[in-house]
């Protein structure tokens, strides 16, 4: 399984990157608002920083919501680095849009992403990665895991290529549950990649280990 970081702060993709195991960034119109940046010429300046840092694919989302727009939009993000995924949201506007991307060698990733039925869509026209929002899911009392683990198995069946990137991703707990699921790519917020290094018993035993090696 990918690991992605779903971030806009630098100094938390650069802390992820540090570790070694990092394969993506995924980023929305919320987490780049929440870093300040603002204005086309940032925004495209961001995703440049990021690709810079990061040796991977990088999800940069576009703001547009028809068909037109999105292309012109999609080929702007596109032309910043080849690493750069298009996101768009999955919409009948946007899935008529992932299908030129496919026809046209630009790579997407379908956000916004709640049932089977949907992924079925976007696999259809050719989604490079598809984003089942499985935090938001749970919050409204349908477990977003079950999700993840009914897409991989008609994506199996089926034999769609769509890579399945679970998103919207709380806890360390679910990374592991969506790699038992089958999804191909968990994107995490720096903490609960973090989160994932500990067990109280690792830290008891490392503190033995270190004073036993005193005696050594
Ligand atoms: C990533 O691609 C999604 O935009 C993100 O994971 C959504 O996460 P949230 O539900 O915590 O906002």
């Amino acid at each position: 399984m990918k690991f992605f970081i779903d971030t806009a702060n630098l100094a938390h993709i650069k802390e992820a990157n540090d570790l070694g195991i990092l394969d993506g960034v995924t980023t929305n119109p919320s987490l780049m608002a929440k870093e300040g940046i603002k204005g086309n010429e940032a925004i495209l300046n961001h995703y440049k920083t990021i690709c810079e840092l990061v040796d991977g694919d990088i999800s940069a989302e576009v703001l547009s919501v028809t068909y037109d727009e999105i292309i012109a939009e999609g080929k702007i993000l596109a032309a910043i680095h080849p690493n750069i995924v298009v996101k768009v949201p999955m919409i009948k506007d946007g899935i008529k849009a992932i299908k030129w991307f496919t026809d046209n060698g630009i790579r997407t990733n379908c956000t916004l992403v709640f049932s089977a039925g949907q992924a079925i869509l976007a696999a259809k026209a050719g989604a490079t990665y598809l984003s089942p929002f499985i935090g938001r899911l749970d919050d409204t009392n349908w477990d977003g895991v079950d999700l993840i683990a009914q897409i991989a198995n008609i994506y199996a069946i089926q034999g769609f290529e769509t890579q399945i990137l679970a998103a919207s991703i709380r806890n360390p707990l679910h990374i592991v549950k969506c790699a038992e699921a089958g999804a191909d790519v968990c994107t995490c917020p720096l903490n609960s990649i973090l989160g994932l290094l500990k067990h109280p018993l690792t830290d008891i035993g490392l503190a033995q280990f270190i004073e036993d090696a005193k005696k050594m």
